[in-house]
């Protein structure tokens, strides 16, 4: 984990409330695997806690790094105000990242993405697919309007869409994707990012998985495990005082690893 002032090379709306930036410093020398954070401080005086956003990408030959995020408050609002040239004071990679190395070439994956967790699952299936594993998207969003990402996941292999109201892909959430695709495919591994209810019903669909891997999101301060601001509760913890910092011991777990 290293800090550096990164600059904004290019930053584009891709939905109501969705940014693209593309970062470029020699901290891409350091990112590696998929699921990894940045760790970003917003560039405002008053606001000293760093916002953790996803890599979405990772460009070496280029050093550039893209992150996607939603405007939420006013940390991210900030973001959205910059443009190219603009410099972000940046932490990183921070985080665990997904387990790619459970499999091996022709083995299946299913990516599971749901609203503002989809962006880590893009650098995910590339790294999969350079390994030679067959992957499978699962893409759930709120409704047509804010869908993003959706060519790029596309062009890289099968991809099946959800929606809340159903104006984009099926109706529902991915639980109904999944359960359709069960029926044809079974995957040596699963990968989820999303809301909470939909990384619960992830677990439940594939509890007979051993390879299922969720990444959490939990509010943090510091980011690297310093000040427990970010745990997560364990199995079999009569005391229910034993737990995992999401920062620095995941944001990615094994599904039986912890309570949702
Ligand atoms: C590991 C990880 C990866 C993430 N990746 C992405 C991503 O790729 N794209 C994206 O849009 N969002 C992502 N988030 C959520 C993002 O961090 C929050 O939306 C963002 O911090 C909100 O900041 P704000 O100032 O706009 O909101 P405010 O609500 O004003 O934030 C107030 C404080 O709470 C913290 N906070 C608020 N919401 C969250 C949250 N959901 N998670 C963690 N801290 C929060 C902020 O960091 C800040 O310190 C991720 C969160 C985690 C933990
Ligand atoms: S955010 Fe401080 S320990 Fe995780």
């Amino acid at each position: 984990m290293k800090q550096e002032i990164m600059t904004i090379t290019s930053q584009q709306q891709l939905a109501p409330r969705i940014f693209q930036m593309t970062l470029t410093g020699e901290l891409v020398n350091e990112m590696e695997k998929p699921g990894q954070f940045l760790h970003i401080k917003v560039p405002r005086e008053d606001m000293l806690l760093r916002r953790p956003i996803s890599i979405n990408q990772i460009d070496k030959q280029a050093k550039t790094c893209t992150i996607i995020y939603r405007t939420e408050g006013d940390g991210t609002k900030v973001f959205a105000e910059l443009t190219e040239g603009d410099t972000l004071d940046v932490m990183g990679p921070l985080g665990n990242g997904f387990d790619v190395d459970c499999l091996s070439a022709g083995q299946k994956a299913f990516v599971i993405g749901g609203g503002i967790g989809i962006p880590p699952m893009y650098e995910l299936s590339k790294q999969l697919i350079e390994r030679q594993i067959e992957v499978f998207h699962f893409l759930g969003y709120a409704s047509k309007e804010v869908v993003y990402f959706e060519n790029e996941f596309i062009a890289l292999g099968d991809t099946r869409f959800a929606t809340d109201d159903g104006s984009f892909g099926v109706e529902g959430n991915v639980g109904n994707l999944l359960l359709d695709a069960l029926t044809k495919e079974q995957p040596d591994a699963v990968y989820a990012c999303g809301a909470n209810g939909m990384l619960k019903m992830v677990a439940q669909v594939f509890s007979d998985n051993s390879n299922v891997f969720l990444s959490l999101e939990q509010r943090m301060a510091c980011g690297m495990g310093a000040c427990y601001a970010c745990v997560c509760h364990v199995p079999d913890d009569e005391t229910g005082t034993k737990s995992v910092k999401v920062c620095d011991e995941g944001p990615i777990f094994r599904a039986s690893e912890v309570v949702l």
